[in-house]
C-alpha cells in the first residue's frame, strides 16, 4: 500500500507542477484520482499506471493527432488492458466512481478528445493485438490493439485478410466508425463483416454480440456507433481471400492530375459514383494543397484499382483514363501490397470533416463537386500565409451501390437504411498542422467550421464518421438513427458513455 500511496502522492506532483491543489472531493480531477488509486491496487501498478509509471509517457503519446498527446491531455492515469477482464474492472469502477474516460486502440482518431482524457482514466490497447485465423470457420480474432499492417503481415501466409483499414498504421477503432477499406466494394464496410464482438458494456457487464443472439442489436449498432456503445474487447471477422504475397491480382493505377483537370475530375467522381456499380473497382481520390511560403501547391492523385484484367480497368475508369494525366502508373499488385503502399507520418496535429455527396448520372449537374472544391480552394488561399498549417487533404473514396448492397445482404448497418441507395462519395476534408502547433489558431478553425457549414451536402446520405469533424452531428445523418437512440437507451439507461467520454454526438 505504501507504494502506491508514494506512486499517487508523486503522480499528483507531477500533475500540478509541484503545487498539490485544493479538490473538491467531487471534481473530475479528484473522482479520477480514487479510480486510479482503486485500479492500482486491484489491477497493479504495472497494469495502472500514473505519470510516474514507465510506460505512461508511451501511452499518453500514442495518438496519431499531437493535438491528443500528453500536451493537451494528461490522463490521470492509464489502464494497459491485459484482457477482457481488465477493461470490466476497469469499467466497473470508472461506472461506480462516475469518473472521465477515455478509450485509445490504434490512436488514428481526427477528433482532439476522443481517443484520450484530462482528469479521468485512459483504457489503452497497446498491449492486447494478438491475431489468430482459423481456417475451419474462415474467421480472424483481432484484439483491438491490433494495426491493419500487422493483421495483414500475420494474414498473408494463409492467403487471407480481414476488410481493415487502407494505411497499415491505423488500428481497429475504424470498425467502429463503419470501416472503408479496399475491400469495401465487394464486401461492404469493415464492420459489415463482423462475426461476433466481445463487449465491455458501461457498468462493466461483459456481453458477446452476434448477428442473431439477443444482443443483435448492439452488434448491429457497433457497425458505426463509435465509442458509444461499450469497450470491444474482442472482434471476430470474416476472412476473405485475397491471396498470398506472390498473387497479384490487383491492377492499380496512380495517375497524378495538374490543377486544370480539376473539374473534369471531379465530374467523373460524380459520375463514377452514379453509374459504376462494379463490385472489383475501387476508387479513391486525394487532392493535397502544400503551403510553401504563401504559395500554394495543388496535386490530385487518384488512385484506380480493378480486381481483373485491363481491358476491364480500362472500361470502368474510362472517364478518368480519358483525363489529361501528369504522371501514370499501372501495376499489379498483392493485396499486401496495396495496404503496404501508403504511409501516413505522426507528429502533426490534424483535424478531419466529412462531406457526403450523391453520385451524378452524366448529364445531370455536378455543381455541388464544383462547390466544394471551391470552398476547398477558399480555405486554402485565405490561409496560405498561416504559419501553422502543414497541408490540407480533400479525399474522396466512393461507396458503390455493391457496398451498399453487401452491407444489407449481411444484416445491415446503422448508416443506411435503404439496399436501393445509390452510390455517392465520402469526402474528408482534413487540415494537419505543422509540428509544435499544439492548437488550432482561431482563425482558421473559424475557416475550418465555414468550409462544413456551407458545404452542399447531399440529404439522406450518411456522414462517414471515421473522417468527421467532432461538432457534426454524424448519427443524425444515419439511415437508422432512431434505432441507434432506441438501442443507446438499452444498454446505456443512465446515459453514462455520454456524460463521460467524448465521441459522437446526437444520442
Ligand atoms: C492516416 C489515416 C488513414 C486512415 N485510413 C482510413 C481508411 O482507409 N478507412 C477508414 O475507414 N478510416 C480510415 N481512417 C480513419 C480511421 O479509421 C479512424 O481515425 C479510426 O477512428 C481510427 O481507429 P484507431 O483505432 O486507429 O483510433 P483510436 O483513436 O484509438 O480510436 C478511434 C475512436 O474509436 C474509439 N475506440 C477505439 N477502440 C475502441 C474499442 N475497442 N471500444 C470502444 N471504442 C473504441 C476511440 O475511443 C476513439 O473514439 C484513417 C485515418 C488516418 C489518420
Ligand atoms: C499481461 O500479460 C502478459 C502476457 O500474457 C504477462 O506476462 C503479464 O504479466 C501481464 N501483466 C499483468 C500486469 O497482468
Ligand atoms: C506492453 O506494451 C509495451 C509497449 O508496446 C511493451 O514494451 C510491453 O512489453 C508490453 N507488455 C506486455 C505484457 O505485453
Ligand atoms: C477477384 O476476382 C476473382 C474473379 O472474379 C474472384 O474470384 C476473387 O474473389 C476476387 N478477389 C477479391 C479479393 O475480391
Ligand atoms: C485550381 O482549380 C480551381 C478550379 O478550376 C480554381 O478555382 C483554382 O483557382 C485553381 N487553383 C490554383 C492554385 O490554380
Ligand atoms: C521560404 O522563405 C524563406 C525565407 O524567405 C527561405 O529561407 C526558404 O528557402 C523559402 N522556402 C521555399 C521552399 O521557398
Ligand atoms: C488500356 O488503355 C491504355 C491507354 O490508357 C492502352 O494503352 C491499353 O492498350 C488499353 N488496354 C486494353 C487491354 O484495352
Ligand atoms: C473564403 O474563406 C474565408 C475564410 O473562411 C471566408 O471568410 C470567405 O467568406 C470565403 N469566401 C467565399 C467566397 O466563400
Amino acid at each position: 500500500m505504501f507504494t502506491y500511496s508514494v506512486l499517487i502522492a508523486l503522480s499528483l506532483l507531477a500533475f500540478s507542477g509541484g503545487v498539490v491543489q485544493a479538490e473538491s472531493a467531487s471534481s473530475p480531477a479528484s473522482i479520477a484520482t480514487k479510480t486510479c488509486q482503486q485500479l492500482q491496487s486491484s489491477l497493479g501498478p504495472s497494469t495502472v499506471q500514473t505519470s510516474s509509471g514507465p510506460r505512461y509517457s508511451i501511452g499518453a503519446n500514442a495518438a496519431w493527432s499531437t493535438f491528443n498527446d500528453e500536451v493537451n491531455f494528461s490522463p490521470t492515469c492509464i489502464v494497459f488492458a491485459n484482457s477482457t477482464s481488465d477493461v470490466q474492472t476497469a469499467m466497473t469502477a470508472i461506472y461506480h466512481n462516475g469518473a472521465d474516460y477515455a478509450v485509445q486502440s490504434g490512436g488514428h482518431s481526427g477528433m482532439t478528445g476522443w481517443n484520450t482524457i484530462q482528469n479521468g482514466v485512459l483504457i489503452s490497447f497497446i498491449n492486447m493485438s494478438a491475431i489468430s485465423y482459423d481456417a475451419g470457420s474462415n474467421t480472424i480474432t483481432l484484439e483491438p490493439g491490433v494495426r491493419w499492417g500487422d493483421a495483414i503481415d500475420f494474414l498473408e501466409p494463409f492467403g487471407v485478410a480481414a476488410v481493415g483499414g487502407r494505411v497499415s498504421e491505423v488500428g481497429t477503432g475504424l470498425l467502429l466508425g463503419g470501416g472503408l477499406s479496399f475491400l469495401s466494394p465487394s464486401q461492404g464496410y469493415a464492420s459489415d463483416n463482423y462475426v461476433s464482438l466481445d463487449v465491455v458494456l458501461v457498468d462493466g457487464t461483459v456481453v458477446t454480440a452476434t448477428v442473431n443472439n439477443q444482443h443483435a442489436d448492439l452488434f448491429k449498432a457497433l457497425k458505426g456507433g463509435g465509442n458509444r456503445f461499450g469497450i470491444v474487447t474482442k472482434y471476430v471477422v470474416r476472412a476473405v481471400h485475397t491471396g498470398t504475397e506472390q498473387d497479384k491480382p490487383f491492377l492499380g493505377g496512380i495517375f497524378t492530375y495538374p490543377n486544370s483537370s480539376s473539374d473534369a475530375l471531379l465530374g467523373a467522381f460524380a459520375h463514377y459514383a452514379y453509374q459504376i456499380n462494379d463490385k472489383n473497382a475501387i476508387l479513391t481520390n486525394e487532392i493535397r494543397t502544400t503551403w510553401q511560403n504563401g504559395s500554394l501547391d495543388f496535386s490530385h492523385t487518384v488512385v484506380m484499382i480493378y480486381n481483373g484484367t485491363q481491358a476491364s480497368f480500362n472500361k470502368t475508369f474510362a472517364e478518368f483514363l480519358s483525363i489529361p494525366s501528369a504522371t501514370s502508373l499501372i501495376a499489379p499488385f498483392s493485396y499486401h501490397d496495396l495496404v503496404n503502399a501508403v504511409s501516413f507520418p505522426d507528429g502533426l496535429g490534424t483535424v478531419f470533416g466529412g462531406i457526403a455527396l450523391g453520385g451524378v448520372s452524366a448529364h445531370s449537374s455536378f455543381d455541388n463537386y464544383l462547390e466544394v472544391y471551391r470552398l476547398y480552394s477558399n480555405f486554402s488561399a485565405t490561409f496560405a500565409s498561416s504559419p501553422d498549417i502543414a497541408f490540407t487533404l480533400l479525399d474522396f473514396t466512393t461507396v458503390p451501390k455493391t457496398q451498399i448492397q453487401a452491407g444489407c445482404e449481411k444484416g445491415g448497418n446503422p448508416m443506411i437504411s435503404n439496399p436501393a441507395t445509390n452510390g455517392f462519395n465520402e469526402v474528408l476534408f482534413q487540415v494537419s498542422y505543422n509540428e509544435g502547433v499544439t492548437q488550432a489558431p482561431a482563425d482558421v478553425e473559424k475557416g475550418r467550421q465555414y468550409v462544413l457549414a456551407k458545404a452542399p451536402i447531399t440529404p439522406g446520405l450518411p456522414l462517414f464518421l471515421n473522417e468527421a469533424d467532432a461538432n457534426q452531428q454524424v448519427f443524425a445523418s444515419y439511415g437508422n438513427y432512431k434505432f441507434l437512440k432506441q438501442v443507446y437507451a438499452k444498454y446505456d439507461p443512465t446515459r453514462f458513455n455520454v456524460g463521460h467520454t467524448q465521441g459522437p454526438l446526437g444520442l
